[in-house]
């Protein structure tokens, strides 16, 4: 078969075109950052991602994966391109394009036969029509291609994992043969191919991404709620999920989401909703409940100190999420910023994240490891649910803070246990803990 080519070595690309060299096709991957480039050909990762390194490095020895920042390289001879860049928030929360137009105008520059042009970004609803323009606008002479929508679903920290074993594959175009011709390629993976429309297709993500939201948005909600009421949460999301039609997954209470793909994307869906007149009261409802949570841990732990004026505080974990050094959104910026403008003073550890943190919240010490940390510390706060945090030894975490306080955003300790050993406790949602 021909070779594959990935433009963008970002999460979704790199992961892309490293997994399908694993399944056996050869696959450039392009980015205009030549210094990425560069790295990757040393074996040095954009990302932290857990197997990545391996994976990069056996398929670029078995001579199947290769990098490039040239666009006439990458186009040639081949049947596939995917276009996998970036699509950030805009100044009014809409999705910005720039990248996605100027990776299809190099593209339609540098064709040389017919081929197939998949879109693997999160990209507004018609967007693959809008590629469609640009290639057929930007050719030097007519050549056969044709578009098709195929998003990705993967999460960061399991982002291999998640390619291998998708739910199911959704590929959108106004081509079926086209459609039909990239499902040829996600065959090996055994899952279910939905075929449908372009539009469709794109919605299909926003739709999905805006539900998860709203699940831990809800759940979130329910929290709060079995707190005034002295239920506990993690027992009740138990409860919930036998029920087939509601699931045990992604009802985990706590400090809510952030990270790259659901504050862009709610966002995103919502001012496009807007800009067609509706009133998206349900997606607005899930930004409120989620950005909420980060203020109320900043008064959990106020209430918790009698103040955090004058104390130190550390946050365990700083990352938006575990297994990943990803810092965009993450809920530490915001409480970080926050108990700093209420006069404490911050310190912060995480397993991978500390050099990407630094540069976003530079006021906060960082820590090589979380008993440092915890020395002479007022309360520690549990941020992100990295495995390391529930192995702690926390007799001697107890001996090191100045006086015994953890509150625990990600519910990872035992309420019996913590009090058991003396601590003052307060995780989310769990009874009457905390009140
Ligand atoms: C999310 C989706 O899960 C992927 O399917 C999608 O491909 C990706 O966005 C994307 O659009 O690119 P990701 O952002 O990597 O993936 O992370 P998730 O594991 O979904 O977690 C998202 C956020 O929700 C995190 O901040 C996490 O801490 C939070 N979360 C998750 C909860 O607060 N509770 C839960 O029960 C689950």
């Amino acid at each position: 078969m021909k070779p594959i080519c990935v433009v963008g070595v970002g999460y979704v690309g790199l992961i892309t075109g490293a997994c399908f060299a694993d399944l056996g096709n050869r696959v450039i991957a392009l980015d205009i950052n030549e210094e990425r480039i560069k790295n990757l050909k040393k074996g040095i990762m954009p990302i932290y991602e857990p197997g990545l390194e391996e994976l990069v490095e056996r398929n670029v020895n078995a001579g199947r994966l290769s990098f490039t920042s040239s666009y006439k390289e990458a186009l040639k001879d081949i049947e596939f391109v995917f276009i996998a860049v970036g699509t950030p928030s805009g100044v009014n929360g809409e999705a910005d394009m720039q990248y996605v137009a100027s990776a299809a105008t190099s593209i339609a520059e540098n064709i040389t036969s017919s081929l197939i042009i998949i879109n693997k970004s999160t990209v507004p609803v018609g967007t693959g029509d809008w590629v469609a323009d640009i290639v057929k606008g930007a050719m030097p002479k007519p050549i056969d291609f044709k578009v098709v929508s195929c998003p990705e679903f993967l999460r960061e920290g399991s982002a291999i994992v998640d390619f291998m074993n998708p739910h199911r594959t959704v590929l959108g175009s106004m081509h079926r043969e086209a459609a039909e011709k990239v499902a040829q390629l996600y065959l090996p993976l055994r899952a279910p191919i939905v075929l449908t429309d372009l539009r469709t297709a794109e919605m299909i993500k926003y739709a999905s991404n805006a539900f998860l939201a709203t699940k831990i948005s809800f759940i979130n909600e329910i929290s709060d709620i079995c707190e005034v009421l002295g239920a506990d949460v993690i027992e009740v999301t138990a409860g919930m999920g036998y029920d087939k039609r509601i699931g045990p997954n992604f009802l985990d209470a706590g400090l809510g989401w952030g990270g790259s793909c659901f504050p862009k994307d709610i966002l995103a869906l919502a001012f496009m909703a807007e800009e067609k007149g509706l009133n998206p009261k349900i997606l607005n409802t899930v930004m409120d409940v989620n950005y909420g949570r980060r203020k109320d841990a900043v008064r959990h732990i106020e209430k918790m100190t009698g103040g955090v004026k004058g104390k130190t505080i550390g946050l365990l974990g700083l990352a938006f999420k575990p297994n990943t050094d990803d810092m965009r959104d993450a809920p530490s910026i915001d409480i970080a910023k926050d108990l700093i403008a209420a006069g404490a003073n911050v310190r912060g550890y995480d397993p991978v994240a500390v050099e990407f943190a630094q540069a976003l919240i530079p006021s906060v010490e960082m820590f090589d490891d979380p008993y440092t940390m915890a020395k002479d510390c007022d309360a520690l706060m549990v941020i992100t649910e990295w495995n390391e945090f529930k192995q702690l030894d926390l007799e001697k975490i107890k001996g090191l803070l100045k006086t015994p306080i953890i509150f625990d955003g990600r519910n990872i300790y035992e309420i019996e246990e913590m009090e058991r050993m003396g601590f003052n406790y307060r995780g989310m949602g769990r009874g009457f803990n905390g009140k």
